[in-house]
């Protein structure tokens, strides 16, 4: 091997031990701290079956959703990779500290984070190529990557056709979402949305 070749090995390991490692290193967010501009947050999220006008679809739930992957849904709206007008609003002018906070105020009110196990995991045939990051039981295995039981079914529907048209951009999601046949994104998002797990967060 040349060094150069040896160089792009070393990096290209390092990028996936970075993809795969539990934790990404952060200083914690202060839950008090992220209150208030949470509060605004519940206006919308906090509502039981709240939906987004255009196109029709249930605001999705938070309540026992990984905190590490609401900071990267964050960040995403910040900086105008993940693209919805609401949110992008929402998160624009957030600073880090606001971003750790307002995560940590969420994961601190209302469902627990939903634990693994507690079922017989994945027994739907179709969904088995997404237990590796979702998890048996459709909660992630890496807290960046998003738990998708007990999502709205319909909200879960409008994020597989986005990944597949290309409006919503990930490189990971994006190439699994391109190998899902037509017939089972209704199906696969029926399926996970069935399981226990996620919930409308309440402030207490
Ligand atoms: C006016 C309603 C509204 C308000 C207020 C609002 N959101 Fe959202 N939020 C939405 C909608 C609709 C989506 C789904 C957007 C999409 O399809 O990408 C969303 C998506 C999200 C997601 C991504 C969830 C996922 O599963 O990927 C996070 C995280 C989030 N919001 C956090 C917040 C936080 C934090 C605040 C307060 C600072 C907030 N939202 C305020 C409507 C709202
Ligand atoms: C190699 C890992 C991997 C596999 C396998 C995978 N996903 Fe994902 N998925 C991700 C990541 C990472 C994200 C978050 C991407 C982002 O930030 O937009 C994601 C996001 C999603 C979302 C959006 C959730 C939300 O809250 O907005 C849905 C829905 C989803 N995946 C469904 C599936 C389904 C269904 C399968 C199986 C057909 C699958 N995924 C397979 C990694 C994976």
């Amino acid at each position: 091997m040349t060094t150069n070749k040896k160089l792009v090995a070393v990096a290209a390991a390092l990028l996936i031990a970075n993809a795969f490692s539990a934790q990404p290193a952060r200083a914690e967010g202060d839950a008090e701290a992220g209150k208030d501009l949470g509060y605004t947050c519940l206006g919308c999220h906090g509502i039981d079956g709240y939906r987004n006008a255009y196109p029709s679809y249930r605001v999705p739930k938070l309540g026992g959703q990984k905190a590490a992957y609401i900071i990267v849904a964050l960040e995403g709206y910040r900086a105008n990779t993940r693209q919805h007008p609401t949110m992008n609003a929402q998160a624009t002018s957030l600073s880090d500290q606001q971003i750790e906070d307002v995560a940590a105020y969420l994961a601190s009110i209302g469902a627990e984070t939903v634990a693994a196990g507690g079922s017989d995991g994945v027994n739907f045939v179709k969904a088995q190529a997404c237990t590796a990051c979702h998890g048996n039981n459709g909660v992630s295995v890496n807290a960046v990557w998003p738990t998708l039981a007990g999502q709205h079914e319909d909200y879960l529907k409008h994020a597989l056709s986005s990944y597949r048209d290309g409006s919503r951009g990930d490189p990971v999601m994006g190439a699994q979402a391109a190998l899902i046949a037509d017939e089972d994104v209704a199906v696969l998002a029926k399926y996970f949305a069935s399981l226990d797990g996620l919930e409308t967060t309440k402030s207490e």
